[in-house]
């Protein structure tokens, strides 16, 4: 049997790369899909955008195409009810209903939940542009609370929709820009005005299948598009796994405070979760807080970057771990992961995150995982060393360019962060095109 995966990131290409591994997958079909997912060994792209969900669901009831079932990388299809469309026609899927997704797609609804099942998260309070007197109110309270302080879009906003102001003009020009100019259309038409969190992110994600819940293993993103955590936010720009940030004490509390309530939460709303929760952390490292966890934010989804570490240290078969979720018996499986370090660096296109080139023919120095032939793919199978594709193309000649703002991931396996990291900044080294750039600092915080 074979499966679908909806999405064309680096995220999408590494779940394609793991479960075209397993024994009991023939083909994973990629829709869209990248340059990677398109010369991957036993995958093959298919032309439907991962917002066309009839065709979609089409192409899965499709009985040639023998689809045991799919799994949704991206949230948008989530949040128009990929998966609701999926299930009333009987087709195996994970990840969340429409109502579920909305964890992620309304930050209104993800800051009232936990306020009702006491999620510790940040202070915060809502505000819309239905009338004058609401905008004042937003603006009034940022002058009450003073900064820093963070703005963000209810919606969907593509990771771009969150304001961390450090001066009250940034943070009224962003209330402005949100409730007055449109600048997120619909998904800005509401905000969330909440206190600022201090500390250490870290990216704690799970599957669920309702009831039963299986923690992946922990990692950490680098959000800002500049060394140090400088410059504009980004959709993440490297990831490494596991995070030491969360020790064994720190695992136990955020499936007690966080994880657990949350799946709880949703059966008594009568909206059971399934798919894979991502819970954004914001970690203190003031030891005597009495908070020490606080979410963030929920995705509803994978991470990505996340994603292509944690399938590079993924031991147990992807796709078992799929079924059991599907089946609502993840209680009945465990995890296995390798106990080396995995980095993924990421390499950016020109002008990312604003407006990324397209079209640049990228170099390949030497041989890597991907233009090369079959028999000598299945023999590097085992490499400690990745490259994901995310925003790439074919074009006309065969070649591969860039074709959106990530454009690659560079993973490696060390026996230690600085191991990793050196393998993986030796394969970045042969790789290039005009404008290519990227963080040189991925993995530092895990050296301390
Ligand atoms: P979000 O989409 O809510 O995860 O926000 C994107 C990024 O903004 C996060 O990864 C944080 O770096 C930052 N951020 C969001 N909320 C806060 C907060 N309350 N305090 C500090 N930083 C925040
Ligand atoms: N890397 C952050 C995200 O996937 O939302």
């Amino acid at each position: 049997m074979n499966a679908l995966i909806i999405g064309s990131g680096g995220r999408e290409h590494a779940m394609a790369w793991k479960l075209a591994k397993s024994e009991t997958i023939g083909k994973v079909f990629v829709a869209p899909g990248n340059a990677g997912t398109h010369l991957e060994y036993h995958t093959e792209n298919i032309d439907i955008k991962e917002t066309e969900i009839q065709k979609l669901a089409d192409f899965a009831a499709d009985k040639n195409n023998r689809i045991k079932f799919t799994i949704v990388g991206p949230e948008a299809p989530l949040a128009a009810g990929i998966v609701d469309e999926f299930r009333s026609r009987g087709l195996h899927i994970f990840g969340p209903t429409k109502a579920a997704a909305r964890l992620e797609s309304s930050k209104e609804f993800a800051k009232k939940f936990m306020q009702k099942y006491n999620i510790p998260t940040a202070k915060f309070q809502t505000f819309d542009n239905s009338d004058p007197a609401n905008i004042q109110a937003a603006h009034d309270y940022i002058d009450q609370n003073g900064t820093p302080i963070v703005i963000k879009a209810d919606g969907l906003a593509a990771g771009k929709g969150v304001v961390v102001a450090t001066t009250l003009e940034e943070a009224h020009q962003a209330v402005d820009d949100m409730l007055n100019n449109a600048s997120f259309g619909a998904a800005g038409a509401k905000v969330v005005i909440e206190e600022f969190l201090d500390g250490e992110e870290a990216s704690f994600i799970v599957m669920c299948d309702g009831k039963n819940v299986l923690p992946l293993a922990s990692s950490q993103d680098h959000k800002r598009v500049g060394d140090n955590d400088t410059g504009a936010n980004t959709g993440g720009m490297g990831a490494y796994s596991p995070a030491p940030i969360i020790t064994p004490k720190i695992h136990a509390e955020v499936m007690r405070d966080v994880i657990y309530p949350t799946i709880r939460g949703m059966l008594d709303e009568g909206i059971p979760f399934t798919g894979f929760l991502y819970a954004g952390l914001m970690i203190s490292k003031n030891p005597d807080a009495t908070n020490k966890i606080k979410v963030l934010e929920f995705n509803c989804r994978m991470g990505d970057p996340e994603t292509q570490p944690i399938m590079m240290r993924l031991k147990t078969n992807f796709a078992d771990l799929i079924e059991h979720a599907i089946d609502g018996t993840l209680n009945q499986i465990d995890t296995e992961w390798d106990r080396r370090v995995a980095l993924g660096v990421v390499l950016a296109a020109q002008n990312y995150p604003q407006t990324p080139k397209k079209g640049d023919v990228i170099t390949f120095l030497t041989k890597n995982n991907i233009n090369i032939s079959n028999a000598e793919k299945e023999e590097i199978k085992e490499n400690n060393s990745y490259v994901f594709h995310a925003g790439t193309a074919i074009n006309a000649d065969g070649k591969i360019v860039t074709n959106g703002g990530r454009v690659l991931c560079v993973t490696a396996l060390g026996d230690s962060t600085k191991i990793a990291q050196k393998i993986a900044y030796e394969e970045v080294g042969k790789i290039s095109w005009d404008g290519m750039h990227f963080r040189h600092d991925i993995g530092n915080k895990a050296l301390k």
